[in-house]
């Protein structure tokens, strides 16, 4: 009979019955005596098992949730730290002061270390990005994936990305093509400028924050500018006028790689010649919002992912200890 309880009980009213939980004498006894049980009950049941499963499973979440926050950190800061100083310089340097300025420039130049940009994902940030962007570079790139209305999940008003954003009075709706039309851009430039939508999945934020830090003046190079990160760009160096012009280092050096002595010419640090309107610290974090920007564009969900994260996962802590708090009446007048 389980009238008065939610098991069914043996017809003796035996010590199923919810009685026995009411029941003020031997009221302590019993709970000590059933909480103890309890425990046992949920070491065998099958219903111990999934809950673990789903504690575990939450508990999994939250910690990759939240290393994922913060391991950007760690690796930023001591690639930051490796940046500060400067690359280290071969024994072959002290012949630098005697290089032929002519042959040094002819020899292939050996890869550069990447530098990790500082952490600028906030909105803030990512909208100071977005407005650079479409000054410096929307002139010759597009980033046809984007359109100008999904600026609005940074917080822009249809009124500011009109003002501000799209230089071009395209549509809200309408992507983010390049103002000037692919083939004067390969006129001008020998090449057509990159979509740029995707370069941060292409080629990573280390390599597009390196590269934008890694213009100097060159006057053979076709538009008066270099880059050590790719010898022989064709694009002009579109923020000098923020970072001020600066000179490129190199010296000879020698790989013995497997017996066969070759020449390259090795990228030692850059000398400033003229000032830009921001200081060295201010432009690197210009170009790291432009370059948080950029990775937005790549994955323009990416805001929306991480402001609904931390509910989910508070949901699914909440979940699990109603879950827990389930099973644990379900077993509670287990002997
Ligand atoms: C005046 C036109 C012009 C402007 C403005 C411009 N670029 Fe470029 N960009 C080019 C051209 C031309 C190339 C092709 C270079 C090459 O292939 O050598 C290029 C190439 C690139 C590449 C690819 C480099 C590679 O080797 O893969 C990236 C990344 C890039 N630009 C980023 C930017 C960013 C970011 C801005 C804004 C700050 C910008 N560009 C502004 C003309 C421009």
């Amino acid at each position: 009979m389980s009238t008065n309880g939610r098991y069914d009980t043996p017809a003796d009213g035996g010590q199923y019955s919810v009685k026995d939980d009411t029941s003020p004498d031997g009221e302590t006894s019993n709970a000590a005596h059933s909480a103890n049980d309890l425990w046992q009950a949920f070491a065998a049941s099958a219903g111990n098992a999934a809950l673990r499963v789903v504690l575990t499973l939450a508990f999994a979440l939250l910690v990759i949730v939240v290393l994922g926050q913060v391991s950007g950190i760690p690796a930023e800061a001591a690639s930051m730290a490796a940046s500060a100083s400067s690359p280290p310089v071969d024994a072959s340097s002290a012949q630098a002061a005697s290089d032929d300025a002519a042959t040094l420039a002819s020899l292939p130049l050996s890869p550069i270390a990447l530098s990790h940009p500082p952490q600028a994902a906030d909105l803030a940030s990512l909208r100071r990005g977005a407005a650079m962007f479409s000054t410096y570079c929307l002139a010759c790139h597009a980033a046809g994936r984007v359109r100008f209305g999904q600026l609005r999940a940074l917080g822009f008003s249809d009124a500011e990305i009109a003002a501000t954003l799209n230089p071009s009075g395209a549509p809200l709706s309408g992507a983010m093509h390049a103002a000037m039309p692919a083939a004067s851009a390969e006129k001008a430039f020998g090449r057509v400028p990159p979509d740029l939508s995707l370069a941060v999945r292409e080629k990573g934020s280390a390599w597009l924050y390196t590269y934008l830090r890694s213009f100097y003046v060159d006057p053979n190079a076709r538009m008066g500018a270099n880059n050590v990160l790719v010898p022989d760009v064709a694009m002009p160096n579109v923020l000098a006028g923020l970072q001020g012009e600066q000179n490129a280092i190199f010296v000879r050096a020698t790989q013995n790689a497997s017996n066969t002595a070759e020449q390259t010419r090795k990228f030692v640090r850059f000398e400033a010649v003229a000032p830009g309107s921001m200081s060295a610290p201010a432009y690197d974090q210009a170009v790291a919002e432009l370059v948080a920007y950029m990775a937005w564009m790549a994955d323009p969900q990416s805001v929306e992912r991480r402001r609904l994260g931390p509910w989910v996962v508070g949901f699914l802590v909440l979940f699990s200890f109603c879950g827990w708090g389930l099973m644990r009446s379900y077993w509670r007048q287990q002997p």
